[in-house]
């Protein structure tokens, strides 16, 4: 039975988090066999006890569990990110959670800012780097505070690194029936990094001759994404060109409060969480939407074997969208734990249908 580890944090993460839980019981209660327990690794464990996320229990999450999901780390008394940083980048370079998946699918037309586009033309995979390049810490402070100061953020780039991202965007596009992977990167001003991102592209590119590859440079695919985004299908970048691509691509699908992700070893124990962060001025006043941590849910049980959820929880929000019944930043007026039990209803109604149905189906074979 999968067994997930369930990490609220702080700030509204622990507002969706409970949400996104609630939708997570209806789901197994509808059949599937799921466990999970939680964790209370947050900054307020860190300002009270110094323990941001011990090694023993990435080791234990590693070994004992099949899936992590985090709501939001992130908390103003902590200025330096010192736990969100042990929690979040820990989890990902300590299990090497190399894959950085991001959905951009567009649900509804009335969600999305640019003029005469719709659920057919956006909607692609972004698949990001997420241990190397210029996030991977490498770097330093030269004469700091003095007026000769230096500093080096230095970005990291290994053969393995950017072959394997490569080839699961690939991969990724052969077993989802997808034809045309794009990679952007800025190779033209960027050269060495870039010589190493063309020649491993298109050297993992030449073993799927049924996928058409391509490219735009980073800047210009920006622009595309907003002028022709219907081109794509799936895009590989690296880490922080991906953190902007996914950015740029929640606000065509209709902004933060959709946007779901996944941090993933192909086989691994992997990490799911919404794309926002904690927005504090937001925790516990029953205003965050909790829908990007609840279609996390749905990849996250991708990850886990059941890839059928995730067309359900975006009909379910889909048709949300389309009666107004949505949260503020939506639009509409639903508190956060209406949205949350507003899901979970229509999951558990949509069990019970099934169940009906397939014994109605039954009873007429037998007669
Ligand atoms: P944020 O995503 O927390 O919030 C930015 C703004 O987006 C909010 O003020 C709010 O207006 C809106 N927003 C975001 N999520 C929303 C939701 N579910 N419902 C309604 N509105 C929503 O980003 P910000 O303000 O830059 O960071 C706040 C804290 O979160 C910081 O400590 C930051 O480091 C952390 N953070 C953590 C992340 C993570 O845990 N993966 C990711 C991004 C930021
Ligand atoms: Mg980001």
């Amino acid at each position: 039975m999968p067994r997930i580890a369930v990490i609220p944090g702080d700030g509204i993460g622990v507002d969706v988090t409970r949400e996104a839980v609630k939708v997570m019981t209806a789901i197994r209660d509808s059949g599937i066999d799921l466990e999970w327990d939680e964790f209370d690794y947050c900054a307020d464990k860190y300002l009270e006890t110094g323990i941001t996320l011990p090694d023993a229990e990435i080791v234990n999450f590693r070994d004992n569990y099949d899936a992590i999901f985090i709501g939001a780390v992130g908390d103003p008394r902590v200025p330096d990110m010192t736990h969100a940083r042990d929690i979040l980048l820990g989890l990902r370079f300590k299990l090497d959670l190399y894959v950085n998946y991001r959905p951009v699918h567009l649900l509804d037309e009335s969600l999305c800012p640019l003029k005469g586009k719709g659920p057919d033309d956006v909607n692609f995979t972004v698949f990001r780097e997420n241990t190397e390049g210029l996030y991977s810490g490498t770097g330093g402070i030269m004469k700091k505070g003095t007026p000769d100061e230096v500093a080096i953020q230095t970005s990291i780039n290994t053969r393995k690194g950017v072959e394997r991202i490569c080839r699961h965007a690939f991969e990724y596009a052969r077993a989802n029936g997808l034809k045309k992977v794009c990679m952007s990167d800025k190779s033209n001003a960027m050269r060495f990094e870039g010589d190493l991102w063309q020649r491993a592209f298109h050297e993992v590119a030449n073993e799927y001759p049924d996928i058409e590859a391509n490219h735009w440079f980073i800047d210009a695919l920006l622009m595309q994404m907003v002028k022709r985004p219907e081109q794509f299908e799936v895009i590989v970048s690296c880490n922080m060109f991906g953190d902007i691509i996914t950015d740029m691509g929640a606000q065509l699908c209709g902004g933060m409060g959709l946007a779901a992700s996944g941090n993933i070893h192909p086989g691994r124990t992997s990490l799911f969480e919404p794309v926002h962060g904690s927005a504090p001025k937001y925790a516990g006043k029953d205003v965050a939407n909790p829908l990007a941590a609840i279609l996390t849910v749905g990849l996250m049980l991708e990850h886990l074997g059941y890839p059928e959820w995730t067309p359900r929880l975006e009909d379910i929000i889909r048709d949300m969208v389309r009666n107004g019944n949505v949260p503020r930043d939506m639009g509409g007026d639903l508190g956060t734990k209406a949205v949350g039990d507003w899901v979970s209803e229509q999951v558990s109604k949509g069990a019970r249908e099934q169940g009906s149905k397939g014994a109605g189906d039954a009873l007429s074979f037998r007669t």
